[in-house]
């Protein structure tokens, strides 16, 4: 059977999307579920929890389960367990981002900033807190292949890293220039590609052949959010809009133009298509990456900018 035939329809949701989400969502409490976690303060532990649960895609979640099922998926807990730190420190970076002394954001996922609601300390110590939280829950698998929660340690720490992850991505702000794609890989490309390299690995695969077509969809998602930061709705993007514009930040859609950005949005979708291995279950990633895209596009936003 084909990976079209198999998969469904390209682009739409179908049970196994539903059975991963919930995956993700218990993996995330789990991790929440540290026998020492009734020494956190509440305030803190409030904000942590208000970070991470009620919203988002989940999309890098997503993507690391579905790249460990494509792989056979041998080892389901260290895959749940990857793909929770994986969105812990997406969220991480987002209760960071949002910070006055960042992009200084109103709204996150339809709701008033963590920041907003708890405080700008409250913030820091919750995104500082989540970045640990996901390593830890990772370190304290008991029953999982120890070299292979290494690769995935490894794999989380070069997407969230200060030499070309996150904070290298965060960073480039700092600087009078920076080039765009590499601003883009960093800030967003990065976590995508640790995202499918940790699900391979969980599941005991070579990541190498993940790596391209992951990058490629990451930074097709930061210009479709930089197109979107300029056209879209804000109470249907669930935060603020024309930000990039107001803070100066280097943005697809200033640099190229809304034609210009959506052409390279598709060349960029076309890549990470291209590049994915030709093995039984793509399908599944192939899907993910036409829905991550089209996620922050709707269809008539985006022909109305052409
Ligand atoms: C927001 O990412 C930050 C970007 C890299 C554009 P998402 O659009 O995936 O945010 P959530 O997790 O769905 O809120
Ligand atoms: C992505 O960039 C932010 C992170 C890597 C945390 P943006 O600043 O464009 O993301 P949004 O628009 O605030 O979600
Ligand atoms: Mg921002
Ligand atoms: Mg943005």
């Amino acid at each position: 059977m084909n990976d079209e035939r198999q998969d469904g329809v390209a682009g739409r949701p179908d049970e196994r999307d539903g059975l991963r989400a919930a995956r993700i969502e218990r993996a995330l409490q789990r991790a929440f579920h540290n026998p020492r976690s009734g020494g956190t303060p509440p305030r803190l532990a409030a904000a942590m929890r208000a970070a991470v649960f009620g919203g988002g895609g989940r999309l890098r979640p997503h993507l690391c389960l579905a790249v460990a099922q494509a792989c056979g998926d041998d080892h389901p807990r260290l895959a749940d367990a990857a793909a929770a730190a994986v969105e812990l420190l997406h969220c991480a970076s987002l209760v960071h981002d949002d910070l006055p002394s960042f992009d200084d954001a109103s709204h996150r996922r339809g709701r008033p900033t963590v920041h907003r609601v708890f405080g700008e300390p409250a913030a820091i110590l919750a995104g500082d807190a989540l970045v640990v939280l996901a390593f830890e829950q990772l370190a304290r698998l008991d029953a999982e292949p120890p070299g292979r929660i290494l690769g995935v340690l490894r794999a989380l720490g070069a997407g969230v890293g200060h030499a070309g992850g996150i904070i290298a991505g965060q960073a480039w702000e700092l600087e009078p220039r920076a080039d765009l794609a590499r601003y883009h890989r960093a800030k967003t490309g990065a976590l995508f590609e640790a995202a499918a390299v940790a699900g391979a690995v969980a599941a005991g695969a070579d990541p190498a052949p993940w790596r391209e077509a992951a990058r490629a969809l990451g930074e097709a998602y930061q210009v479709a959010d930089d197109i979107a930061d300029a056209l879209a709705d804000p109470d249907e993007l669930g935060k603020a809009v024309q930000r990039d514009a107001e803070l100066g930040r280097p943005s697809a859609f200033d640099r190229f133009g809304p034609r210009g950005a959506l052409e390279r949005l598709g060349a960029l979708e076309s890549r990470a298509l291209a590049a994915l291995p030709a093995v039984a279950g793509r399908g599944v990633v192939e899907r993910l990456i036409r829905r991550s895209v089209a996620r922050l596009l709707p269809a008539g936003r985006a022909a109305a900018a052409m």
